[in-house]
């Protein structure tokens, strides 16, 4: 791999293999991010940064997040200000693995244990009660915090290095879709940041499950990739748990009392036997239309992304959404898939993008 010298992320156009070997030290305070192979060059120069205070840009199996010493309340600011995200919407807390869990909670219960056994590592977010080492700032002063255990071996190995649990919240500036490739955080926040560790594109694609796990019974606060199916795969066995699991409790995840993503074109969803055709007949009258469907686009149409199934439009969804936005059509069409499994976090994302 050629080393390039590191360019303003503007300038970048989502070509790959743009790497910055860093043979340089990263400087404190530079404002044109680097994405960073994730050898072990670049996982020292995360940690680097990490420990004196820094914000990384890290993959997740989900979406990248953007990751500072979640027990360091001028670390987690620093989050806080990058992202303009409001004092009051807590950060995920990323842990090496579930025994890290005593460092961060009061207390666990049978029911986050039996959901770590089973989905750690992996794209669940247990909301527990907090342990007094994180700080207010973390967990925008709720007596709660959200955890999980993320499933990618570069997060690992900087969770490993680093040693410390990392607070990160998705790497988008807010207002624009998650990012799920390196490029995408770059293009967002490459202004801010020093490193963005590339890992590739995200092989899940849309963001964690959030479960408050503190009672009897798991209560879904966000949809995401582990589905209700799972869940009740698990604690549909034990004695305690009931059909009230299914129970969404809104009110109890600050995020979504936020404005949602939502891109500058306008979104509409179409059946999947109907997308091609809605497709081409909004383009009959004159507008710019892309789609995003399991089939080709019609002439006349331009086609954004083309999908398999559920989990492939989940893991190209936020991709397409910002191509959208980038050859600036004036509808998207999106096909719309079944609600279930990872399906319902794809439908509720593009509901609230269609909002
Ligand atoms: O997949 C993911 O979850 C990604 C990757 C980077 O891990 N992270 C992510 O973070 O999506 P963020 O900050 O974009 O979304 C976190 C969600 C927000 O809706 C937030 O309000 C909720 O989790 N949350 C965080 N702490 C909470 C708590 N203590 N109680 C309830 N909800 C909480
Ligand atoms: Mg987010």
């Amino acid at each position: 791999m050629v080393a390039h010298a590191p360019r303003r992320a503007s300038e970048v156009t989502g070509v790959v293999g743009w790497w910055h070997t860093p043979d340089v030290d990263v400087e404190e305070g530079a404002v044109l991010a680097e994405v960073l192979r994730p050898d072990a060059a670049g996982i020292a120069a995360a940690v680097r940064i990490l420990r004196r205070g820094g914000v990384v840009g890290m993959p997740t199996e989900t979406v990248y997040g953007l990751a500072a010493d979640a027990l360091d309340p001028a670390a987690v600011t620093r989050i806080f200000a990058i992202k303009g995200r409001p004092a009051d919407n807590p950060l995920i807390v990323h842990l090496r693995s579930a025994q890290e869990l005593e460092r961060v909670v009061a207390a666990t219960t049978p029911l986050a244990e039996a959901l770590a056994m089973s989905f750690w590592p992996g794209p669940l977010t247990l909301v527990l009660e907090v342990g007094e080492d994180v700080p207010a700032v973390t967990t925008g002063g709720l007596r709660t915090v959200a955890i999980r255990v993320p499933d990618h071996p570069v997060a690992t190995e900087l969770l490993t290095a680093v040693g410390r649990p990392l607070a990160a919240p998705s790497a988008n500036r807010s207002g624009r879709p998650s990012p799920t490739t390196a490029e995408h955080v770059a293009a967002d926040l490459g202004d801010d940041l020093e490193v963005v560790l590339d890992g590739g594109p995200c092989p899940v694609g849309v963001e964690s499950t959030v479960v408050d796990a503190r009672g009897d019974e798991p209560v879904v606060l966000r949809e995401g990739s582990i589905s209700r199916e799972d869940l009740r795969s698990i604690v549909g066995v034990r004695s305690r748990a009931t059909a009230a699991h299914d129970r969404t409790d809104v009110q109890a995840s600050p995020g979504t009392r936020y404005r949602h993503y939502a891109p500058t074109c306008a979104l509409e969803i179409a059946a999947s036997a109907d997308a091609a055709s809605r497709a081409a007949e909004l383009a009959a009258s004159g507008i710019s239309v892309g789609l995003v469907a399991s089939c080709p686009a019609p002439e006349g149409v331009r086609s954004i992304a083309r999908f398999t199934d559920a989990p492939d439009l989940a893991r190209q969804l936020y991709a397409a959404l910002r191509d959208a936005e980038d050859t600036a059509v004036d509808v998207l069409v999106v096909e719309a898939v079944p609600e279930v499994g990872v399906g319902r976090a794809v439908m509720d994302r593009l509901r609230r993008a269609a909002e």
